[in-house]
């Protein structure tokens, strides 16, 4: 088993990621115990993908590398690293530029959504951006891939790359590449905005108010959840009654996947009642998670040097780590690196 995993050193940690992505990290690597298994990694050449200011992003690769250490990536058993010090991320993802078809990309709702109306204008990096996340894994043989919903597309694609390119380069018995499972947790696939339940909560929304932040201490928590978007009904006390209440369904799935109850279980002790007093429940769960989290994050940041020093050590073994696999895929296209 080979676990990797990536995320953009974007903005803050939100509670989607954290649901949606890190907290398996976290559980993988303790299930795995041993130390040589778990990749885990600051997407930084992804984030330039699109507009971003140059100055912030060494800074928020750090930041990030903080926040995944709080939420309890261990650097001792994980190796944890940025994008930017393995070329081979890179390399790798022209390789596959190759195999992969502008019909697949064309094809990424990721793509769609951020070019909106305006492909023309958009880079080309943002289009071939899913090539290099393929990259990012095959390049280790990962087996499994803890990411949140939004994600699930990119991995199949991954998929039908690593195949395509085994097909068409590789004889049956030496395939180059494994085909990379993505591991979605049920409960928490896709936590939505807090002021609309219609939309992912996400590091780009303009509003603050949209998510909670592991960054966030109570009474900003607190706040956000007691502001959070809802509807005047009082909670029913089945799940099917949630249809058609997004943004009720959102809050009671967080409830859900904070303290491992059942959405039959939370509705049996909150149904029949307005969200005056289910918020301020939710608001507790949320801050006995978050504010360990935030006070750890607040120690390591301080820290450049001890987190210069884990991104250097995790990338020494990641260069290590992928030289085999890159050095294959060369030979299979008949490129010789004298
Ligand atoms: P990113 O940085 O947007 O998000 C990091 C992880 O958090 C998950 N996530 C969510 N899960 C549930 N609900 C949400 N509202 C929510 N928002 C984010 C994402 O699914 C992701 O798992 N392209 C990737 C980073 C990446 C990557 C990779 C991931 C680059 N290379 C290789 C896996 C493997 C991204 O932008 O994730």
């Amino acid at each position: 088993m080979r676990v990797v995993s990536g995320i953009q050193p974007t903005g803050n940690l939100h509670l989607g990621n954290y649901l949606g992505a890190i907290r398996n990290w976290v559980r993988m690597q303790d299930e795995m115990g041993d130390g040589s298994d778990c990749l885990f990694f600051l997407a930084d050449l992804h984030a330039i993908s699109q507009p971003h200011i140059p100055a912030e992003l060494a800074s928020a690769t750090l930041e990030m590398t903080a926040a995944l250490v709080a939420c309890g990536i261990d650097p001792n058993r994980s190796i944890l690293f940025n994008q930017a010090q393995v070329p081979a991320h890179a390399e790798l993802q022209w390789l596959l530029n190759g195999t992969a078809r502008m019909g697949w990309l064309n094809r990424m709702t990721q793509w769609k959504d951020k070019a909106g109306k305006n492909r023309e204008g958009q880079s080309v990096a943002l289009f071939t951006y899913p090539v290099l996340q393929a990259a990012d894994v095959l390049l280790y043989q990962a087996t499994h891939v803890p990411v949140g919903e939004d994600q699930k597309q990119h991995l199949e694609l991954a998929r039908d790359i690593a195949q395509k390119f085994n097909n068409d380069f590789c004889s049956e018995n030496a395939p180059v590449f494994t085909l990379p499972e993505p591991i979605v947790p049920p409960e928490a696939a896709r936590i939505m905005s807090l002021r609309d339940g219609s939309a992912k909560m996400s590091k780009s929304d303009p509003s603050d108010m949209s998510r909670i932040n592991l960054s966030d201490d109570a009474d900003e928590i607190m706040k956000k959840v007691k502001k959070a978007k809802t509807d005047p009904e009082p909670l029913p006390s089945e799940a099917a009654g949630l249809e058609g209440r997004p943004e009720a369904l959102n809050l009671v799935g967080i409830y859900c996947a904070l303290t491992g109850k059942t959405t039959d279980e939370v509705l049996g002790e909150f149904g029949g009642q307005g969200f005056g007093v289910f918020k301020p429940a939710l608001g507790e769960v949320l801050v006995e998670t978050v504010s360990p989290i935030t006070t750890r994050f607040r120690e390591l940041k301080a820290d450049r040097e001890a987190l210069d020093a884990i991104l250097a050590r995790g990338a020494a073994r990641a260069r290590e780590m992928g030289l085999t696999t890159l050095g294959k895929a060369y030979e299979a296209l008949g490129v010789v690196r004298w």
